[in-house]
């Protein structure tokens, strides 16, 4: 018997939702999944090989060509994602794929895919994923489901800052457009739309530091403990 368990983080783009599931892991000995990172990086694929997303046999095609991996850093400690055995971990986070994620994301092979490695991912639990589904479709039987929101100026503010280091040209206009376009489609889509699960506890970290944040979820982890 394992006392190991499947922590889900959910929420809108940009809220802090995988700092705080950085933090948890690292704290828990647990591995990180960033499922967003696998939309990504079929999203990459999908660019670079001109893939008709009108069509449904050559999307199946597609993702039989593709091979996700989590690969833990071992000088970050960090895991990476790699796609075909190539490391895409900071290439997927360009605005680029951000501006076409949402709309590959809610085609129904693509979900399908990324939702049974997901699962297999977290047959042995011992995961923190962060996502849009995880709490809803991936594991809905999950130990401790998590829901974050924040305010949407706070969260184009933090994106903006994390971005514009990359790319000194981009505006906050252009965080905004993209963050309200991506929550648009990614709670409005018909698949496993993005949802609070009904068992899903809400952390606002509008006005959270990290570390508040952090000491938030490990009170709900340990108040978990002394209901079972
Ligand atoms: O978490 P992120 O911003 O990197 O996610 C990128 C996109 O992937 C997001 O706009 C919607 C999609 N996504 C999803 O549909 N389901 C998930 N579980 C995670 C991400």
């Amino acid at each position: 018997m394992t006392d190991k368990i499947i922590i889900t983080i959910d929420g809108w783009s940009s809220c802090g939702k995988s700092t705080l599931a950085k933090q948890l892991a690292k704290k828990l000995g647990y591995l990180y999944i960033d499922s967003g990172a696998m939309y990504r990086a079929i999203t990459l694929y999908f660019l670079r090989n001109n893939i008709d997303i009108a069509d449904e046999h050559k999307i199946k095609q597609a993702l039989k060509n593709i091979t996700l991996e989590f690969r833990v850093n071992e000088y970050s400690h960090q895991s990476e994602i790699f796609l075909n055995e190539e490391n895409v971990e900071y290439i997927i986070r360009d605005l680029i794929i951000a501006e076409k994620v949402s709309e590959i994301a809610a085609l129904k092979e693509v979900r399908s895919f990324a939702v049974k490695a997901q699962q297999k991912i977290g047959k042995n639990k011992g995961i923190v994923m962060d996502g849009r589904d995880i709490g809803t479709t991936v594991f809905p039987h999950a130990e401790l489901k998590i829901f974050m929101v924040a305010d949407e100026t706070v969260r184009v503010e933090r994106r903006f800052t994390e971005m514009f280091d990359k790319n000194p040209n981009i505006t906050l206009d252009e965080i905004k457009a993209n963050i309200e376009m991506r929550d648009y489609i990614d709670s409005h889509r018909e698949i496993s739309p993005l949802r609070k699960a009904s068992d899903a506890i809400v952390i606002d970290n509008t006005h959270l530091t990290e570390k508040e944040q952090l000491e938030f979820a490990l009170g709900l982890l340990k108040k978990r403990k002394k209901a079972v």
